[in-house]
């Protein structure tokens, strides 16, 4: 799937070492089905050339307001006409500068000042530069001025110094321009999600858990986040990395066991939305070793075994009603062996939640691919098979219409 079809994007380079990551970004962002315009300033082709942009996006690289071979000599209207959005990476302190103050005194600038499209920066400097007061009041007018600051991270930088001022990585940048194009649907919204498998030790080394990957949960984290709410992710064990972490719209917490799983949901209850998109293990062991049981002259160990609780259902029976809607409302999930649409609609009674979403597969463990039966009371549809980053979308959009 290619998030960003069809959209053009006009990515402007200012002079900062970070420019040599823009190559990459270029690239990155055709991946996701983006046409890319590159303008530079001068002072970015001391870092990166035209030829490497020009090469890798397969269009001219503008470098100056004074070309001759734009039929109207306009380029900077020319470019911002045609442009979704104005990405500049890396946006120095000197250009933010002149940004914030609406100077316009070569072809990057005038363009930024001619536009009728979004403007994002992803600012990079070292971290003297970025907290000079200067910069921060520059940074404070941009956002008055509705311009989006993507970063800066925290980190080692190429002056030698760890701080702030570090450009996020293309892959972060991409994934936030990518949400930046997403409709608000959930502004202002809370949404908790359980992910991954649990594990449910048996002694220090060993334990029972499952075959859940995490994907899909954290693919609903990153459309929900996307979609403008704040998430709270919690997370079984699974070696993922955390959606749009660079945004701080996803906290994540991290736990091994059901119980522990429970317990943290329990506490995050308040909430508008919850999806129970965990595999969580229905029992635990009564008495787990507490050192490694060992094999040699023992018979095989016999393990007992007790009920974890339902968290799911628990959430659900804690619900109260906001607006004739219970809130927060409950979307379950099921992954069967068998007789899909039956065991859903069992335990869509059995939990008391207004939806749940069976995992039709084909065998959705670990795959990127996925199809969803999506039930509530009164209805049953199923999706096409997409990716799981896609059908999360679907999913949010559809649970938007129903709170
Ligand atoms: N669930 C939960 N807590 C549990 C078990 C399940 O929150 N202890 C949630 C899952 O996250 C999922 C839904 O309940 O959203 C259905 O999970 P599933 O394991 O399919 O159902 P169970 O109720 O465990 O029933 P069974 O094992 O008989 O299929």
């Amino acid at each position: 799937m290619q998030s960003l079809l069809n959209k053009k994007i006009v990515l402007g380079i200012s002079g900062g070492i970070a420019a040599y990551k823009s190559p990459e970004l270029a690239r990155l962002l055709i991946q996701e089905g983006a046409s890319v315009q590159v303008v530079m300033t001068d002072a970015a082709q001391q870092f990166v050339t035209p030829v490497t942009m020009q090469a890798l996006t397969g269009n001219p690289v503008y470098t100056s307001q004074w070309d001759s071979s734009i039929a109207n000599n306009m380029a900077h209207i020319e470019l911002s006409r045609a442009a979704d959005a104005i990405l500049v990476t890396p946006a120095s302190a000197d250009l933010m500068a002149k940004l914030s103050l609406g100077l316009a005194d070569d072809l990057l600038t005038t363009l930024c000042l001619a536009r009728d499209c979004p403007l994002l920066l992803a600012p990079a400097m070292n971290k003297q530069m970025w907290e000079h007061p200067a910069t921060q009041r520059s940074a404070q007018r941009l956002i008055e001025d509705k311009v989006t600051l993507l970063g800066p991270a925290n980190g080692f930088q190429a002056c030698g110094e760890v701080g702030l001022g570090r450009m996020l990585e293309p892959v972060e940048i991409t994934e936030q321009l990518i949400a930046f194009f997403q409709k608000k649907l959930l502004a202002g919204k809370r949404v908790l999600i359980t992910a991954g498998p649990t594990f449910e030790a048996i002694d220090p080394v060993r334990g029972i858990t499952n075959r859940s990957s995490g994907k899909m949960g954290f693919a609903i984290a990153r459309a929900a986040a996307e979609a403008g709410a704040q998430v709270h992710l919690i997370a079984g064990p699974c070696d993922l990395p955390t959606p749009l972490e660079s945004t701080g719209k996803i906290t994540r917490t991290n736990v091994i066991s059901a119980g522990e799983m429970y317990a943290a949901t329990m506490q995050s209850t308040d909430c508008d939305i919850f999806f129970a998109v965990a595999a969580v293990a229905d029992w635990s062991i009564a008495k787990p070793a507490k050192e490694k049981i060992k094999r040699q002259g023992k018979e095989a160990p016999k393990l007992e075994f007790i009920a974890n609780p339902d968290i799911l259902a628990e959430v659900a029976k804690s619900a109260k009603t906001k607006g004739g809607k219970p809130h927060p409302y409950c979307v379950g999930f099921a992954a069967e062996s068998h007789d899909l649409a039956k065991h859903a609609q069992e335990k869509l009674k059995r939990k008391g939640i207004p939806m749940i979403v069976g995992n039709i597969g084909p065998d959705t463990f670990g795959s990127d691919l996925n199809q969803l039966l999506i039930i509530d009371p009164s209805s049953s549809k199923k999706t096409g098979q997409a990716e799981k980053l896609q059908l999360a979308r679907q999913l949010i959009q559809l649970v938007a219409k129903k709170i």
